[in-house]
């Protein structure tokens, strides 16, 4: 498969994730459109955006005129046609296997046929998410992790039709980016969560086994471990809701114990305690 020189790429859901990636995307100088469903959530990742590059400039590490000229490379639409001439479409929306399989049908009769489709999926398969389209060799994974511009990671993932042209050409996108971009295939949790979901899902069943506090319990990873944030304070900044379901998804495919969410974090989920996002979760946030 021919894949084009990437010069201007499409986000589909500008969420935490998909806001973070446009980010990267027009400081990396890319063309960006940015797709959401309604103009007030599309404003809003530009207002988020623009301020994360205001707090660069505040600390002198980038321009105004560089703020200034990265923010004009971002377009924002609600309209998936507005994709079309997108050389590469990052897809950040929820994670629904439906929703993802009905999107990739409808961007693939919108873009061109070279255009690579990307998945930023976390817990689900690409494989299962390239098998809705017809040309499913132009489809990879390029999962991100939160917060994206600040994690120097993507995973490029290979799912089992992916053409070796499609994952060299998201992987020359993720250095032009500035990340550290690794190579993996397509198998549950990819590389990184397949153990750090379990791992954070021990640690919090360790708050009940240890009758410890978050607060210590995430003194001890930091303090004892070297961890940069504590477990609660991470599940927080990922979202109750996004880590139950990356569990669940991990746990149907591996069947492993240690995968699947505590009682204690579902309970959490279901009384709408997601985390920073929600205002309350392990902590509260004003
Ligand atoms: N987007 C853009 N910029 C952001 C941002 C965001 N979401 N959040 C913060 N920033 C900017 C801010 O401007 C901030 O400066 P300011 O406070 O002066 O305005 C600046 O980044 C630096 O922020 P911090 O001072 O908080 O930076 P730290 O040095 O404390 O590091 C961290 C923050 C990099 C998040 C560090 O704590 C860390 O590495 N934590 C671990 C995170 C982690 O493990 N993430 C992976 C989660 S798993 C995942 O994502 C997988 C998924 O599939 C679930």
């Amino acid at each position: 498969m021919s894949v084009p020189e990437i010069r201007r790429v499409g986000v589909v859901g500008l969420g935490a994730m998909g806001a973070g990636i446009a980010q990267l995307a027009i400081e990396a100088g890319f063309e960006t459109v940015g797709r959401e469903v309604s103009d007030e959530l599309g404003s809003a990742a530009r207002d988020k955006i623009a301020h994360f590059l205001q707090r660069k400039v505040d600390k002198e590490r980038m321009t105004s005129t560089e703020r200034e000229s990265a923010l004009g490379q971002l377009s924002l639409t609600t309209e998936l046609a507005d994709l079309a001439d997108c050389d590469l479409v990052i897809e950040a929306i929820v994670e629904d296997l439906d929703a993802k399989l009905e999107l990739f049908g409808a961007l693939e009769g919108i873009v061109r046929p070279d255009a690579i489709l990307a998945t930023n999926t976390s817990a689900l398969s690409v494989t299962e998410i390239a098998a809705g389209v017809s040309t499913p060799e132009r489809v990879v994974g390029m999962h991100f992790f939160n917060p994206a511009p600040l994690m120097p990671l993507v995973e490029i993932v290979r799912a089992e039709l992916s053409s070796d042209e499609a994952v060299e050409a998201a992987f020359g996108v993720g250095e032009r980016l500035g990340k550290r971009p690794i190579r993996c295939h397509d198998t549950p949790g990819f590389v990184v969560n397949r153990v750090l979901i379990p791992l954070l899902n021990d640690c919090i069943r360790v708050l009940d086994e240890a009758r410890v506090s978050p607060e210590d319990l995430d003194t001890a990873m930091t303090a004892g471990a070297g961890w940069p944030m504590g477990p609660c304070t991470l599940v927080d900044l990922v979202g109750i809701d996004v880590h139950v379901h990356a569990s669940e998804a991990l746990y149907e495919k591996l069947r492993e114990p240690r995968m699947a969410p505590p009682p204690r974090i579902v309970a959490m989920k279901n009384a709408g305690l997601l985390g920073r996002k929600s205002g309350r979760g392990f902590y509260s946030y004003d």
